[in-house]
């Protein structure tokens, strides 16, 4: 792949799933994030444009092919990030529930990409992040780990809300969330209050 073809995959993919950045901003901005961990993050560069540090993971060829052109990827990032220091990105071209070599990280964002938190959660310093979704059923896993505490979700313009908690994760009639199915189904159940991205702290104890 050449220069434009690094840039024009990245393109296409963030128009495709739409502008995360924000997202990634306000996480990284009120946590002090400097060291992320994605597993299962395709060509979702975005990260990099506001956390100085990014460990991206995925098995897919197609991912393999454009973190190939580690030296471009970073050249891209550099243009267009918004912190001073350079930025340092590591790619892992393998499955991210076998062993990483890697130093702890302040932030995990688990995005469509099956039970990142649960894999990966040891990786986590004690106090930090994950951003999670419920495509998969992650974030309903993060909800009832004892590792994990529920401290915010994403509202709609992409602010951390962390008032009102108790009213996610609730099914309908008071009915109890089935984790085996969960974990079965790979799919969130349909709860009667639910956002787009959750935040959780890993507990210190
Ligand atoms: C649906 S895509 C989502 C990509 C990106 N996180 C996003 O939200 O746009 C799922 C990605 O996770 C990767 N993935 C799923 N399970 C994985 C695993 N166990 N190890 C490594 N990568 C995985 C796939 O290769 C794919 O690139």
């Amino acid at each position: 792949m050449n220069r434009e073809q690094v840039s024009d995959m990245y393109e296409a993919y963030a128009k495709k799933i739409g502008d995360r950045k924000q997202v990634y901003e306000t996480i990284a901005s009120t946590f002090d994030v400097k060291r992320a961990l994605y597993p299962g993050s395709h060509v979702d560069i975005a990260p990099s444009l506001v956390i100085p540090h990014v460990i991206y993971v995925d098995s897919f060829k197609g991912t393999i092919r454009f973190f190939k052109n580690l030296e471009m990827v970073q050249e891209l990032v550099n243009e267009r990030k918004e912190y001073d220091e350079r930025c340092t990105i590591e790619f892992f071209g393998q499955d991210y529930t076998q062993p990483l070599d890697i130093e702890p990280v302040d932030l995990i964002i688990s995005q469509y990409a099956g039970f990142v938190g649960q894999a990966t959660k040891d990786y986590l310093k004690p106090g930090g992040i994950l951003l999670c979704n419920d495509s998969h059923g992650d974030a309903t896993l993060a909800r009832f780990d004892e590792a994990f505490e529920l401290i915010g979700v994403i509202g709609s313009a992409n602010e951390l809300v962390q008032t009102g908690l108790d009213e996610y994760f609730q099914l309908p009639k008071g009915k109890v969330v089935d984790i085996a199915e969960v974990k079965k189904t790979m799919k969130g159940p349909q709860y009667t209050k639910q956002v787009e991205n959750y935040v959780f702290q890993k507990r210190r104890d």
